[in-house]
């Protein structure tokens, strides 16, 4: 992969904030005060378990970017009020997060079994067995705000495309609020964020054998008005030479951005488009009281 490209972007690829280690702070992330999405996006799971479960009639469960799987756990437990058996599986590109998924998971009930794959969303998406059940897919969290619009479309129009007839797809989306308060959701007081974020120069000097040295940079969210996304950095301190393998040799100066992560917030008419521009149609919506969040409950048919 060219990341010397990418970092002349000043751009570092997302995926890689998600190592064992980035998985556990994001962990810590969504128990922060300041994080609302996970808290909200439970709250909301929780209020709506049975009407989600009676509307999808699943026969199983494939999560993909999966986490720990806490949310989905109250979903599970519905399900089983009323099935016999269910099978859960966990597709996230950490095995850290498996392994988490699983801790969470498996003494919950014997009819219930899981299964854990680990992949990448974006490549490893078209390898996956459909199955002959009704699939409940979910994509919780709002991680699709990771993407831009294009990639959105294109992520999900691919998932159409694998999904059967007779399944759903639960998708979790963070929605545009008091800037402030979405601003405050990347900087949390604690510093998680900020470690998860300086955890990307470790997974990267891992792989690619650089030296990228984490106290030359710092922390830095912005929160882009006229594209409606937080925009997580990392600003160089001092002016750098990071050194390839190759001898390829990457200037960077003193206040310069590195993009970590974009995180978009929709509004209605934005993430309307995007369903339906990736063939997906809404059947059902789910809210908290002050619209903070958004479950949707889509199909392809
Ligand atoms: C897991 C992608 C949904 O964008 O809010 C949290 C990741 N980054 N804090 C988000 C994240 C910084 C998170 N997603």
């Amino acid at each position: 992969e060219k990341l010397h490209i990418s970092i002349k972007n000043k751009i570092l690829p997302t995926k890689y904030l998600y190592d064992d280690k980035g998985s556990k702070l994001f962990e810590d992330i969504c128990n922060t005060e300041e994080y609302y999405l996970t808290r909200t996006e439970k709250s909301i799971v929780q209020k709506y378990a049975k009407d989600i479960m009676a509307a999808s009639s699943a026969e199983e469960f494939f999560e993909l970017g999966s986490g720990s799987s806490k949310k989905t756990k109250i979903l599970i437990l519905e399900a089983l009020k009323y099935r016999k058996k269910l099978t859960y599986t966990s597709f996230d590109i950490s095995k850290k997060a498996l392994e988490m998924s699983k801790k969470e998971l498996k003494t919950i009930s014997k009819n219930l079994s899981i299964q854990l794959v680990k992949g990448d969303f974006i490549n490893d998406l078209k390898n996956i067995d459909v199955g002959k059940d009704r699939r409940l897919y979910l994509f919780l969290g709002s991680t699709l705000g990771n993407f831009n619009n294009q990639m959105a479309i294109s992520f999900l129009y691919n998932l159409s495309k694998i999904m059967k007839k007779k399944d759903f797809l639960l998708i979790g989306i963070d929605k545009i609020k008091d800037h402030d308060v979405i601003k405050s959701a990347y900087n949390d007081k604690a510093g998680y964020t900020e470690k998860f974020n300086k955890n990307i120069l470790d997974v990267i000097n891992n792989k690619y054998n650089l030296d990228f040295e984490k106290n030359n940079f710092t922390h830095s969210i912005t929160f882009n008005k006229s594209n409606n996304q937080i925009e997580m950095y990392l600003k160089s301190k001092t002016k750098q030479v990071i050194n390839f393998p190759n001898k390829e040799k990457i200037l960077i100066e003193q206040g310069d951005k590195l993009l970590t992560e974009i995180s978009r917030k929709f509004n209605d008419k934005t993430i309307k488009k995007i369903f339906s521009n990736s063939s997906l149609k809404i059947r059902k919506t789910y809210f908290d009281d002050n619209k903070y969040f958004s479950l949707y409950l889509l199909n392809s048919k």
